[in-house]
């Protein structure tokens, strides 16, 4: 299972142990939203929401995110053997012959072969070689249905296709025409605002109950995110200054030096607000915020999580609690980026943000008034991917010390994972002036990628690291007034070079 995958990964690294909670059958077939409840059948026994998923079908095959993630993170899960008599199946709009697919699975399929044992191996030639592909139009009533009903099920629909595609899709299906613990699977951006995200949301809850909904944020896949939970709550120390009380701000940045990449047509018309702030960023900081869960089992995690992101809100003025800028020419490393109005298939007076901050604020006891700096951005000088956490200053440093008194931060980096603690301690030489030392600790190296462990996962029926469909839109809620602001030119789109830090008049939070 993902979970259990997580939990291991917890229990691999040294400084980090979480204990395994019971599972629990008690969240099975609940509705959280109060839309439509499912057929009983779902319910009935046979089809339990931890059924094992027999055919993976890939809608949007041909797309980029089937071959430059899914099908690297499904060879990864084949490999290790934990995705056992699988079949998998992909269907697109594009005329691929059934070599092409083949081709491009057992190219995925590559990099996998040699790292297994025997028996992945096996796993990944049986299903490269009894793979097939169908060329299908998933927006026309039929079609879509007609396939369904050729495959073995329990079936999982991987929808890697936009939202607006997604939502078409799903209308033209019918609850009856799904084999009994189908699984729907939606690609990231769930929806393109609240008011789409709960449309796609009622049209899902009139197929499948809602544990049988997986919105997939690969985030929730990467050890180290899930590390947080390990930290945070197997670990005396932390949690008694995990508050406002000791706590002056968290930042989470996650600055990439990659730069477009060939992905105008997504990525012109959803910026790095969409992109990386709505889904990814605010599940790491509701990871750094919730209240400890009694289990980590999907209800009791998912509730926490659900509970935190309603109490969030970045607040007006956004002048102040937001910042937007585009990237401009430069070099990063050797490599010359083009200005990003220049690149091709993008419109520049669509305005679209390529490094984006927010400050959110946490209206509730523990949190009130700290400042989450969440920030993410593209083409910049240097990878920067960590959550950072600056305690307040000492209530009062004892007169004769000289130096400088800094703030305790604790750092957990996203890639490379490590774990860092600075703290003040007595200097060289003269024992009475303060000096910096850190404390560094390597996290494990995950053994699948995200992908292979949210896929695991879906196969297993474990909603645990899925996005909850309440969540989903809640996420929208969050950033939506900022969209407007943005839109409405209220906040001006500063400029920075490729290469360089940010804007230069972007004072950063974050020291180094
Ligand atoms: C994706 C975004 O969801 O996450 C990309 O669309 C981003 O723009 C990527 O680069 C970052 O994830 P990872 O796993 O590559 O660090």
């Amino acid at each position: 299972m993902a979970a259990n995958a997580a939990r291991q990964s917890l229990d691999d690294c040294p400084q980090i142990k979480m204990s395994q909670p019971n599972k629990s059958e008690s969240t099975r077939g609940l509705d959280y939203l109060g839309y439509q409840v499912a057929p009983a059948r779902w319910h009935a026994g046979t089809v339990t929401s931890k059924t094992t998923v027999k055919t993976l079908l890939i809608l949007g095959a041909s797309g980029d995110l089937t071959g430059r993630l899914l099908l690297p993170g499904l060879a990864g899960l084949l490999a290790s053997g934990r995705a056992p008599g699988l079949r998998l199946v992909g269907a697109g709009s594009d005329p691929w012959s059934p070599e092409q697919w083949q081709e491009r699975v057992k190219g995925a399929f590559e990099a996998a072969v040699g790292g297994a044992d025997a028996t992945g191996q096996a796993a990944l030639a049986a299903v490269a070689a009894g793979t097939e592909y169908h060329q299908v139009d998933v927006t026309a009533d039929g079609p879509l249905a007609e396939l369904l009903a050729t495959l073995e099920g329990p079936i999982a629909i991987y929808f890697a296709l936009p939202p607006h595609v997604s939502q078409k899709a799903c209308e033209v299906l019918h609850r009856d025409q799904l084999p009994a613990g189908t699984r729907l699977v939606m690609e990231k951006p769930f929806g393109s605002g609240t008011e789409s995200a709960h449309e796609l949301n009622k049209t899902l809850a009139a197929l499948v109950p809602e544990d049988h909904i997986h919105r997939v944020d690969h985030f929730l896949g990467k050890a180290t995110v899930l590390n947080i939970l390990g930290l945070r709550f197997a670990n005396r120390f932390l949690e008694p200054v995990w508050n406002r009380d000791h706590i002056e701000k968290v930042e989470v940045i996650f600055d990439e030096d990659l730069a477009l990449e060939g992905r105008a047509r997504y990525y012109d018309t959803a910026g790095a607000l969409r992109d990386m702030i709505q889904s990814h960023l605010l599940h790491i900081m509701a990871f750094l915020a919730i209240d400890a869960p009694a289990t980590i089992e999907e209800r009791d995690l998912r509730d926490a999580v659900a509970t935190v992101l309603r109490a969030s809100s970045i607040k007006a003025p956004y002048t102040g609690s937001t910042r937007r800028a585009r990237y401009a020419a430069g070099t990063i490393g050797e490599r010359k980026v083009p200005d990003y109005a220049a690149e091709e298939g993008v419109d520049p007076s669509r305005n679209t943000e390529t490094l984006a901050e927010v400050r959110v604020d946490i209206d509730n006891w523990r949190w009130k008034g700290v400042p989450f700096i969440l920030r993410s951005g593209k083409a910049l000088g240097r990878r920067r991917k960590e959550a950072v956490i600056t305690f307040r200053p000492v209530p009062h440093l004892p007169k004769g010390f000289s130096g400088v008194d800094s703030p305790n931060q604790l750092r957990i980096g996203f890639g490379p994972d490590v774990l860092q603690l600075n703290v003040d301690v007595n200097g060289p030489g003269d024992i009475f002036t303060l000096d910096r030392a850190s404390l560094v600790a390597e996290l494990n190296a995950p053994g699948m990628l995200p992908y292979g462990e949210v896929l695991e996962g879906i196969l297993t029926g474990d909603p645990l690291l899925s996005v909850r469909g309440d969540t989903a839109e809640d996420c929208w809620r969050i950033i939506e007034p900022v969209l407007r602001a943005w839109e409405s030119g209220t906040v001006p789109l500063d400029e920075y070079d490729a290469g360089s830090a940010g804007p230069a008049n972007w004072p950063t939070d974050v020291e180094d």
